[in-house]
């Protein structure tokens, strides 16, 4: 078992190596495209946790007819092109909500202003197009593009919710499932596309990734008011200034009295920090957010099931464990 699950390492950071090749790979035809290329090869190379290639790999690998002679390169593609994706919505994301830090580093609309920042996004969405088509498979093609425009409902939804202190757990889940939720479902569930002969897997792997993002997304919305900045490679705090109420919010609204609600109303209005932090701690918040994300994480690893058991699968149950018990 042990050599077993060293060769299996061995087999996923290979793939992931290629990953990482085929992101760095550089288009440089015209100098504004070196430009462009410079600045997303700062996003890209300031590093993440490169969840969601990891689970289009440790998928395909964990598929009973995956073959490396005949996936292997179109996985690593797919997988690219997911990182790509994820990567366009996160420097899309940051002029949306005027944020200063990510992944360590500065943001390009710090730096280089929203303009730009928004054309290196679009630029980037072209390198996923790119990497998508390298397989030739139309499911998959339809399945980025479904996905895409998820994503788009799921930042518009959130939009509109600006500024709303009485949004629904409904219209939370609703929202962090299009925003997050979807990504994270493609990425597991593409390789079953893929490989034909595993098209049955295909239903539970995208449930799987949904109550991982699910999971994922609570986390992150509770880190943002329980993390520092260097821990955290962005900066905490961002959604209350920016007026989204999230779970740990949430919860605190609905456990206060009508007194403290009116108080904790007019602290979020002001965006007033310590005082809302003080508010998640006074009503246990956090204790229930983490149990709403286990909630989410217990389910995903029982869509797994379905897979005979490998290192794979157990890499696919790690990475479960590891959403919801991060702190980065
Ligand atoms: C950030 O995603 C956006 C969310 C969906 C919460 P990640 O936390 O995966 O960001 P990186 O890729 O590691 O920077
Ligand atoms: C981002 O959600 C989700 C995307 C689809 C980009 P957040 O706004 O919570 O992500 P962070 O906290 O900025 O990474
Ligand atoms: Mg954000
Ligand atoms: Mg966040």
């Amino acid at each position: 078992m042990v050599a077993d699950t060293i060769a299996s390492e061995t087999l996923i950071n290979k793939s992931l190596e290629r990953v990482e090749e085929l992101l760095s790979a550089t288009y440089t035809q015209h100098q504004l495209e070196t430009a462009v290329n410079a600045m997303c090869m700062h996003v890209i190379n300031a590093g993440g946790k490169r969840i969601r290639p990891r689970l289009a790999v440790m998928s395909a690998l964990a598929l009973p007819h995956y073959n490396e002679e005949l996936h292997y390169e179109k996985i690593c593609h797919i997988a690219a092109a997911f990182e790509m994706l994820h990567t366009a919505t996160l420097v899309h994301d940051d002029v949306i909500d005027k944020a200063s830090m990510r992944r360590g580093q500065p943001t390009l609309n710090d730096t280089s202003g929203n303009h730009a920042a928004v054309l290196a996004g679009d630029y980037l969405f072209t390198r996923c197009f790119d990497l998508i088509a390298y397989p030739e498979e139309f499911g998959v093609i339809k399945a980025l593009n479904r996905t895409l425009s998820e994503l788009v409902v799921g930042e518009l939804y959130q939009l509109e919710n600006e500024g709303n202190s009485n949004i629904s757990y409904e219209t939370y889940y609703r929202t962090i499932y299009a925003k997050t939720g979807v990504l994270f479902e493609l990425s597991a569930s593409a390789p079953a596309i893929i490989i034909k002969e595993d098209s049955a897997l295909e239903a539970p792997l995208r449930e799987y990734g949904r109550q991982l993002g699910i999971a994922f997304q609570i986390k992150d919305d509770m880190l943002d008011y329980s993390a520092d900045a260097e821990a955290l490679g962005k900066d905490p705090g961002t959604d209350l200034a920016d007026g989204r109420i999230t779970l740990p919010v949430l919860i605190a609204l609905n456990r206060s009295n009508e007194q403290e609600r009116e108080q904790l109303l007019e602290d979020i209005k002001e965006a007033n920090l310590e005082a809302v932090k003080a508010a998640i701690a006074r009503t246990n918040a956090m204790q229930e957010c983490e149990r709403q994300s286990q909630e989410a994480c217990d389910k995903a690893i029982a869509c797994l099931d379905v897979l005979e058991d490998s290192p794979y699968k157990q890499g696919l149950i790690a990475v479960c464990k590891k959403a919801v018990a991060r702190n980065s």
